[in-house]
Parts: structure tokens; sequence; C-alpha cells
């Protein structure tokens, strides 16, 4: 089984909770930051992890 855990930030709290829900999962988890790579694959993944966080009611595009 392959994880990844694609996540958006605006001041680090989604990335640091990425990195601590990362520590629960297997050790080849990858955390990838869209914003940072704007090219994933999820095909290559069997489980797809979305996070980002929400201001004023909306998530971050
Ligand atoms: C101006 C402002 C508006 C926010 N609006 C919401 C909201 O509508 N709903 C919510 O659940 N959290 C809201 N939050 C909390 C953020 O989503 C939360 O702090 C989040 O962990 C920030 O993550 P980031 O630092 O990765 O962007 C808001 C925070 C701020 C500063």
């Amino acid at each position: 089984m392959k994880e990844i855990i694609i996540y958006s930030t605006k001041y680090g709290s989604v990335e640091r909770s990425a990195k601590m829900l990362k520590s629960y999962l297997p050790e080849d988890t990858v955390p990838v930051n869209v914003k940072n790579e704007k090219e994933v694959n999820i095909e290559d993944f069997d489980t797809v992890i979305l996070g980002g966080s929400v201001y004023m009611g909306k998530i971050q595009k």
C-alpha cells in the first residue's frame, strides 16, 4: 500500500499536521505541498489524503 498526503498551508499549521499524520502511517508515506509540486500522479498511490486550512468558511483553492 502506498499513501500520499497532499496538502496546502498558509501559515504552516496544516504542514505540521501533515507531518504529524505521516508519523502514524507507513514509513514511505509521502507528504506533498501542492505549492511545491504542481504535478502529482495520484494513480501511483492506493490512498490519497487531502489536507487544507479553512479561512472564512472556505477551504484553500
Ligand atoms: C482570519 C482567519 C479565518 C479563519 N476561518 C476559519 C473558518 O472559517 N473555519 C475554520 O474551521 N477555521 C478557520 N480558521 C482557522 C484556520 O483554518 C486554522 O488556524 C488552520 O490550522 C490554519 O492552517 P494554515 O496555517 O496551514 O493555513 C481561520 C483562521 C484565520 C486566521
